[in-house]
C-alpha cells in the first residue's frame, strides 16, 4: 500500500522529518537545553518489562474506555501542540477529522492556526460526540483569558488543559540558532495576533509578551472555576506535592507532563514522573500522562503504572507533516492496532486488565 515503509512511529517520524525545513523540523522535534529529558521521556519506557498472561482468550479484546466521561476507542488522545498548519495547510482541521474518525480527543493548543469553532466543526463533521479539550495559558490580558475560555466553553469544549509548568519559556536553542520565525500567512486566533506583529517576533518574545509568570493556584483555580463549567486539568504536574494540590483545590484531572521536554529540561521522564502521582491520588483525581509515548507497548505501560488515559504531542506532528488528514489516521491506526496486540499479547481484554502485575522486571540501572 502507500505507507507500506510506515509500521511504527519511528518510521512516521524519520519520513516526516526528512520533508520539513530545517527551522519547522527544529521547533517540532527539539527540547530545552540539553534536551536530557526530550530524550529520557521516551528511553525510560525501556527499563520497563512486561509480564504477559497466556492461554487467556483474547479473542473479545477491547481496548475502548471513557475520555471526559465520553466513549472513546481506546485510550490515547492527541495533545495541544501548536502551529500545526506549519506541518501541513490543513494543520488542526486535518487532526480535529483524524480523532474523530478514530475515536479519540483532542486539545487545542493556544497556538492553534485555526480556531476553536473550525476546529470543533472539522471533527463534528466526521463524528457527531467527538470530545475537545481547550489548551489554556495563564494570561497578562484576563480579559483575553476568559474569552478564550468562555469561546471554548460555548462551542462545545469538554475541558479546559491549563499549562502550568510556563511561567516562562524554557530555554530552546534550536530557534535561536535558526532564527526561526512563523512562515508568513499563518495566523493565530485564540491569542488575536495579527500577522505583521507575529512576523517581527520571534516565538519566546510573542510567548513572554502576553504569559503571565505571576500565575499560581490560590488565584488562578478558583478564578478558573468561577467563569467555567468546564472540567479543570492541570497540565504539568510532575510530583506527588502537586498532585495533592490540585486534588485540594478541585480539579477534575492532572496531565503528568513535561511539555515534551521543552520547557525545564533535567526534569524526570514523566513514565518516572507518573507513579509518585499515582499513588499521592490515590483515586481521588484523574490521572493522565504525555511525554515520548511513541508505541503501543509505551501505552500499556502508562496505563499498568497507573494512567487512565495518554496523549502524544510530536506523532500527531509527524502524521501531518507526512501525509495531511491521512498521515494522523496512520498515526493513530498504528497507535490503537499496537496498543491492542500488546493487549492480546499480555492476556488483557480490557483496560481495566492492565494493572501492574502485567509489568515484570525494572531494570535498576535504567535505559
Ligand atoms: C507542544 N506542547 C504544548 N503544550 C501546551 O500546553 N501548549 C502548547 O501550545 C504546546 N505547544 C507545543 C508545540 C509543539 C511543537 C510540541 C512538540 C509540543 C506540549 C504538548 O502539549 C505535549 O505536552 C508534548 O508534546 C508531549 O510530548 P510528545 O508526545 O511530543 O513527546
Amino acid at each position: 500500500g502507500p505507507h507500506a515503509k510506515i509500521l511504527c512511529i519511528d518510521d512516521l517520524r524519520i519520513a516526516a522529518t526528512e520533508k520539513l525545513p530545517a527551522g519547522a523540523r527544529d521547533f517540532y522535534n527539539s527540547g530545552s537545553t540539553d534536551q536530557l529529558t526530550l530524550h529520557e521521556n521516551t528511553s525510560a519506557y525501556s527499563k520497563y518489562r512486561l509480564r504477559p498472561r497466556v492461554l487467556v482468550d483474547v479473542s473479545r479484546c477491547d481496548p475502548s474506555t471513557t475520555c471526559f466521561a465520553s466513549p472513546v476507542a481506546f485510550p490515547l488522545g492527541v495533545s495541544p501542540a501548536g502551529l500545526q498548519a506549519m506541518a501541513h495547510p490543513s494543520g488542526e482541521l486535518a487532526t480535529a477529522r483524524a480523532c474523530a474518525r478514530r475515536g479519540v480527543s483532542m486539545c487545542i493548543s493556544s497556538f492553534a492556526n485555526y480556531s476553536v469553532s473550525e476546529i470543533r466543526a472539522a471533527g463534528l463533521g466526521v463524528r457527531g460526540d467527538m470530545r475537545h479539550a481547550m489548551q489554556l495559558y495563564t494570561m497578562k490580558d484576563r480579559g483575553l483569558e476568559e474569552k478564550i475560555l468562555r469561546k471554548a466553553e460555548s462551542e462545545g469544549c469538554s475541558a479546559v488543559f491549563l499549562t502550568a509548568d510556563s511561567p516562562v519559556l524554557g530555554v530552546r536553542y534550536n530557534e535561536w540558532r535558526n532564527d526561526f520565525r512563523t512562515p508568513k500567512g499563518l495566523n493565530f486566533p485564540a491569542l488575536e495576533w495579527d500577522a505583521e506583529d507575529i512576523q517581527g517576533r520571534t516565538h519566546d518574545d510573542g510567548f513572554m509578551s502576553f504569559n503571565d509568570d505571576g500565575h499560581n493556584w490560590a488565584r488562578d483555580i478558583p478564578w478558573l472555576r468561577s467563569v467555567t463549567k468546564m472540567e479543570i486539568w492541570i497540565k504539568g504536574v510532575l510530583t506527588a506535592e502537586d498532585t495533592l494540590k490540585a486534588i485540594e483545590m478541585g480539579c477534575d484531572g492532572v496531565l503528568v507532563s513535561n511539555h515534551g521536554g521543552r520547557q525545564l529540561d533535567g526534569v524526570a521522564a514523566t513514565i518516572d514522573a507518573l507513579p509518585e502521582c499515582v499513588e499521592a491520588a490515590a483515586g481521588r483525581i484523574r490521572i493522565h500522562v504525555d511525554g515520548g509515548i511513541r508505541s503501543g507497548t509505551d501505552m500499556f505501560k502508562a496505563l499498568a503504572l497507573g494512567a487512565e488515559h495518554v496523549w502524544v504531542g510530536r506523532p500527531a506532528i509527524w502524521g501531518l507533516a507526512y501525509d495531511g488528514e491521512q498521515g494522523v489516521d496512520l498515526m493513530l491506526d498504528t497507535f490503537y492496532n499496537e496498543f491492542k496486540r500488546c493487549m492480546q499479547l499480555t492476556g488483557c481484554n480490557s483496560v481495566k486488565d492492565i494493572t501492574k502485575a502485567c509489568l515484570g522486571v525494572v531494570r535498576s540501572d535504567g535505559p
